[in-house]
């Protein structure tokens, strides 16, 4: 039994420094295999998704070097398989990054097809026009899908849908492609930038990253560089949701304020101050009251839908009624019932949440459905009245660094039990304090 215990009803106060942006070292470290020089790269953080895609570099003949807990030298020219296997797929879909730099690399990769998964369907149709589009011939069956080039050449492309991990994949397979690759329609979220950025930093002649349409001009060969991460838009907005909603206050470190400005836009609409500097963001909630407002969630630079549940948490507590609509996943509020099992007051209807604020939670024993709805259950149970337990932190420890550590700093009661008598401890504990 694995848990998070946490005794609500504090005040967030003090200063959390923010990791490495997961979902950018993620395709970053696919992309550094596509060199047989070593790459060095910094501001890693130390979450569960990172740590399999390490493993699944390790298991296809890479030699991954841990330096530090966030820095890591990768020797790509020992790569003695192209097929990753389900394992790994299973465990975090992104590692199917490591389609677009096999293929980009050796003209040819075998990767397990990743599923469904808890917030949707997720189709890969996308990623697989995209490097039909690069002359690869694709396959899909037994749970693969696999692509053989005799050499990738550049092409234009039309992305139906804006995607991320489409974006970055075809990315990754172009770079080395013969001529011009255009991506129109393109995602133009801040990890596709970061990724292109860490790319061009390996002599990659990448343009246009963070508008719609990006150019990719292939190059022959890439080489060793060393490259760090950007900071985590998304863990940073959970830190921000928080603050909020235990009416704290939270200056947040090593962060770029231009990449939270649609957080920062609902959580100011919502009632919250908040004040920019240059790497650090300041939310403020004290002796202000929460008011509703409407969220709908966008690509880049909307909303994000990585957002949606956590500034729900922060809703469900702010007084008249407010709206959140999900446009980008169709099955991203699972969280509700359990937010609701704590004293919120949710209704969904079709892909819209129609949330009624209450004064306050109340604790509870609660399980997490998926990564970013485990995050909104850990908001609510740090404003709620007495004792929630999570379960399933599984899916919350895939992206969030030192849950335990960050929020003790900033005066949160919370720990992560592993039996019964540590969580009877904790309650035992915490009561004799209070
Ligand atoms: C990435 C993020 C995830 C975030 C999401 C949207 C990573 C590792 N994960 O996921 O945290 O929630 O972006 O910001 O970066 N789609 C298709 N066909 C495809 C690909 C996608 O129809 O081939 C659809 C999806 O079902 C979804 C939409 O496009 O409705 C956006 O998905 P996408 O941006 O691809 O999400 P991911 O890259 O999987």
């Amino acid at each position: 039994m694995e848990q998070y215990a946490i005794k609500g009803g504090t005040p967030l106060r003090g200063e959390v420094e923010i990791s490495g942006a997961k979902n950018a070292a993620l395709g970053i470290l696919a992309g550094a295999i596509m060199t047989d020089d070593i790459v060095t790269i910094e501001n890693l953080p130390n979450v569960k998704d990172v740590n399999v895609l390490l493993c699944a570099l390790e298991d296809i003949g890479a030699v991954v070097d841990r330096i530090d807990t966030h820095t890591v030298k990768i020797d790509g020219s020992s790569i003695n398989r192209l097929s990753v296997d389900y394992e790994y797929i299973k465990k975090m879909r992104a590692s199917y990054y490591l389609m677009g730099a096999l293929l980009g690399k050796y003209n040819e990769a075998e990767v397990a097809l990743p599923g469904g998964c808890a917030i949707g369907s997720r189709p890969i149709d996308l990623h697989i026009k995209g490097l039909r589009a690069l002359g690869a011939d694709v396959d899909q069956g037994y749970g693969l899908w696999s692509a053989k080039a005799t050499r990738l050449v550049g092409n234009h492309i039309y992305l139906d849908k804006v995607s991320v991990g489409a974006t970055i994949n075809i990315m990754l397979a172009s770079v080395l492609a013969l001529g011009k690759t255009t991506i129109e329609n393109a995602a133009r979220e801040p990890h596709v930038v970061d990724v292109a950025n860490f790319l061009n930093s390996m002599g990659a002649n990448i343009r246009g990253a963070g508008t719609d349409i990006i150019r990719v001009m292939g190059v022959e060969k890439l080489h060793g560089t060393t490259y760090s991460v950007i900071p985590d838009q998304i863990e940073a907005g959970t830190y921000m949701c928080a603050a909020a909603a235990t009416k704290g206050d939270v200056l947040l470190r090593n962060v770029i304020p231009k990449h939270l400005e649609a957080i920062s836009a609902k959580l100011i609409e919502a009632g919250c101050i908040v004040e920019e500097f240059d790497d650090c963001v300041r939310v403020i909630a004290e002796d202000q009251k929460l008011k509703s407002t409407q969220v709908i969630t966008q690509p880049y630079p909307g909303f994000p839908t990585d957002m949606q549940p956590e500034v729900a948490a922060v809703l469900g507590l702010a007084e008249g009624i407010s709206i959140v609509n999900e446009s980008i996943f169709e099955n991203r509020f699972k969280y509700v019932d359990e937010l609701n099992r704590m004293g919120a007051n949710i209704k969904v209807e079709g892909n819209v949440a129609i949330i009624t604020g209450v004064t306050s939670y109340n604790g509870a024993r609660v399980s997490a459905p998926d990564l970013r709805a485990g995050a909104a259950l850990i908001i609510a149970g740090l404003q709620a009245d007495g004792y929630t337990f999570i379960d399933d932190i599984q899916y919350i420890q895939r992206g969030y660094e030192d849950l335990e550590g960050k929020l003790n700093s900033l005066g949160a009661t919370f720990a992560h039990v592993t039996t019964d008598a540590e969580a009877q401890k904790f309650t035992l504990k915490n009561n004799k304090v209070s």
